[in-house]
């Protein structure tokens, strides 16, 4: 769809433009022009003076001038984050009904130069000839007032914080971010799986997962049934079954006196009748409140909806590997879910994963791969959403755009673990105080990976070679039998962005940890299988979306970057 002309340096987007720069592009599928294609041309609009236009949106900020003669709307259909400045003459339609905040609008009318002077920055606004729809909107009842509300706030009105410049710039940021993600494996050769939602495997091993069940409403209507309908006692069973027996002995007399085919018929439906209602009596007869139980007292999850006990995902690691293990180079993107009961700033109950898998990689592969994704994110999102990034500059994190430059330009550091504990320790030395003790064998804690990556290294730093005790049964054991070929990507602002390792291929091996950890290998016996048959060296690992989108944006909670967040106490939606 046209060419792409790419921004000067720290300007606005690129905005997708017909061959000719002169001319308004109308969006596909209907006849409006999208903003962006005004605003976020290099001119910043100036060359479509003269063009008439339909444009759509919804008003962020309206006032009425000169003695409610004419109106200035700032109107904004999400493409960017600027707004059109239109200008509504009294005599084209009622101006009070345009002007509150959040109403939306359709209207056809001229671009035009404003006016010189008045330090005006608009270099194109909008002479409204016609009003052709308004959505009217009553700003005494409407949530989101024209005074900023802070983002916690804003989390009470999930259906209407979209409205709001920041929740619109992070939804920008965050596509922009998945299709970079699709670009980047796409070009590299990956094939996107789809792994499931619904599983079986716990992968992290952590306990965490939100279990996947009807037991629970299947059991609750039992009880309510068999209120109304009390279950049948022993007399009904009897009754039902002495019929059964009359209806036998009389299709046994009937046959015996040779009567005819068609009163035989007449009785054999009698009798399977009664069977029917004999064995809805006895089916009704063992109806239980409560859940079923085994014998041993346990919930007897063979009357549960799988047959078995099912959970949603805490990542597509283990089933991506199967794929991996086939058609070398796949990923996986999708939601994960993980019912650790934290309020952190940093946790969601629910979150998006993009998980590359490499078959013929080690862990240095791993490191490269992870380092060129994540620098390949932060160019495109300033190539491509200058504008938004520009937005969470001046508003959120004045330094985001340098981070993001940095990081698309700098080698990532790299210390094994080990390395990094001697790194705390000597900040601790020094008289650096962590909340946390610092010593070989603990898992690093959020203020330790903050630490190395914005104060000893201050950029994205790997560690890697962690000690076996604190990481999956799946990474590959070190030849020193105490680390395992672990790495974790840790960035300023967020800590832990990214978790991958190489995965252990020697069957012998993992069967031994596995016994070490005490993970029982039944569950597990067809990711052994990958091990047992044609075993291939592979690695990967998994990056949460939206802890790249608070690095990249500076935003502060984990909350605000994700449209609809779950954590405990909070599903609104
Ligand atoms: O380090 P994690 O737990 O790694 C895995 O799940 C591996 N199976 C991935 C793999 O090798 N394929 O999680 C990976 C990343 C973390 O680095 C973090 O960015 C994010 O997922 N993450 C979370 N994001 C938001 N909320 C949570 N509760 C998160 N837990 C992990
Ligand atoms: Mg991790």
């Amino acid at each position: 769809m046209g060419d792409q002309i790419q921004p000067p340096a720290d300007q606005l987007a690129a905005v997708s433009l017909g061959n000719d720069a002169s001319t308004v592009q109308k969006e596909p599928f209907s006849d409006r022009v999208r903003i962006q294609s005004i605003l976020g041309r290099p001119d910043g609009g100036a060359g479509l003076a003269g063009q008439k236009v339909r444009i759509f949106g919804w008003v962020k900020t309206g006032r009425e001038q000169g003695k409610g003669t004419f109106a200035f709307l700032e109107v904004n259909d999400g493409s960017c984050p600027a707004n059109l400045q239109v200008m509504v003459d009294a005599s084209v339609y009622d101006l009070p009904k345009l002007v509150a905040t959040g109403t939306c609008v359709t209207v056809d009318g001229l671009l035009k130069m404003p006016p010189e002077g008045k330090g005006t920055k608009q270099k194109i606004e909008l002479s409204v000839e016609e009003v052709i729809h308004v959505g009217l909107v009553d700003p005494a009842t409407y949530p989101i007032p024209k005074t900023k509300l802070t983002l916690e706030k804003l989390r009470e009105t999930l259906h209407l914080r979209p409205r709001t410049n920041t929740i619109q710039s992070v939804a920008r940021i965050r596509h922009a971010l998945s299709y970079a993600t699709h670009t980047f494996f796409n070009d590299g050769g990956f094939l996107y799986i789809q792994t499931p939602i619904i599983t079986t495997s716990d992968c992290e091993g952590a306990g965490e997962m939100f279990q996947v069940t009807t037991l629970i409403n299947h059991s609750e209507r039992v009880e309510k049934d068999l209120i109304n309908n009390p279950p049948p006692t022993e007399a009904d069973i009897e009754a039902a079954r002495l019929i059964v027996k009359e209806r036998g002995e009389a299709v046994a007399q009937l046959k015996a006196a040779k009567a005819s085919k068609q009163e035989i018929a007449a009785s054999v439906a009698e009798l399977t009748t009664a069977k029917a209602s004999l064995a809805n009596v006895e089916e009704r007869s063992k109806l239980k409140p409560g859940l079923p139980k085994k014998e041993d007292g346990t919930i007897d999850y063979a009357h549960d909806f799988f047959g078995r006990e099912a959970f949603l995902t805490v990542s597509g690691q283990l089933q991506v590997e199967t794929y991996a293990c086939s058609l070398s180079s796949v990923y996986t993107f999708g939601p994960t879910f993980r019912a650790e009961n934290s309020h952190t700033s940093r946790h969601l109950a629910e979150f998006w994963m993009v998980e590359p898998e490499l078959a013929g990689a080690d862990l240095e592969d791993d490191m490269n791969c992870a380092e060129a994704y994540v620098k390949y994110m932060c160019k495109y999102l300033l190539e491509k959403r200058y504008d938004d990034m520009e937005f969470m500059a001046k508003n959120y994190d004045k330094g985001c755009i340098d981070r993001l430059k940095l990081v698309a330009s700098t080698p990532f550091g790299r210390v094994t673990y080990t390395k990094a504990i001697e790194l705390l320790e000597e900040a601790v030395a020094k008289g650096k105080t962590f909340e946390n003790s610092v010593e070989w064998g603990i898992d690093l804690a959020s203020e330790h990976e903050r630490y190395l990556t914005e104060v000893v290294f201050q950029k994205p730093l790997i560690v890697y070679n962690y000690p076996k005790g604190i990481k999956a049964f799946y990474m590959r054991l070190n030849d020193d039998g105490k680390t395992v070929a672990a790495m974790d990507v840790l960035v300023p602002k967020v800590g832990e962005l990214i978790g991958g390792s190489q995965r252990e291929e020697r069957i012998d091996v993992i069967l031994e940890r596995m016994e070490e950890i005490g993970l029982p290998t039944e569950p597990y016996e067809w990711y052994l299988d990958l091990r047992r048959f044609g075993t291939a060296k592979h690695a990967g690992f998994g990056l949460g979306l939206e802890r790249m989108v608070l690095f990249a944006t500076g935003i502060d909670n984990i909350r605000d970057v994700i449209p609809f967040p779950r954590y405990p106490g909070k599903a609104d939606l």
